[in-house]
């Protein structure tokens, strides 16, 4: 069984979202102790001991984090089908750079399809992000 199929049907969360299951989309990224992976092309017993985040556990409580905060401030999605793996790509990076420049998040995230935004306001909501990142919150609720 994939990460993928375990994470959604098995553990019943359904934030991370599969597209091509074939590595290519991104829709699918997790954070894997600290690493963003596509869980589509991993097997759910080689994360067996691992620390894994969806995007379920981006959030805490009620309240946004600055980085979903900056997305919805940008409309960094429409369908929103892209989103999840969006922001677990996004947020493993700021975790580990937080002062990645405009083309380093250009150059990470295009291993993230989105049909619907333009990438722009993406990019601008990462690039508004960084700000939290870089106080030390690593994205929690500020
Ligand atoms: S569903 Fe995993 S990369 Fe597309
Ligand atoms: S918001 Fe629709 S695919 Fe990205």
């Amino acid at each position: 069984m994939s990460l993928a199929d375990c994470l959604r049907d098995t553990l019943g969360l359904t934030g991370t979202h599969l597209g091509c299951e074939h590595g290519v989309c991104g829709a699918c990224t997790v954070i894997v102790d600290g690493a963003a992976v596509r869980s589509c092309l991993m097997l759910a017993v080689q994360a067996e001991g691992a620390q894994v985040i969806t995007v379920e556990g981006l959030s805490r409580e009620d309240s946004l984090t600055p980085l979903q905060a900056a997305f919805r401030k940008h409309h960094a999605l429409q369908c929103g089908f892209c989103t999840p793996g969006m922001l677990t790509t996004a947020h493993a990076l700021l975790t580990d750079e937080p002062d990645a420049s405009e083309e380093r998040i250009r150059e990470v995230l295009s291993g993230n399809l989105c049909r619907c935004t333009g990438y722009i306001p993406i990019i601008q909501a990462v690039l508004e992000a960084r700000a939290a990142y870089r106080k030390g919150s690593k994205g929690e609720p500020i």
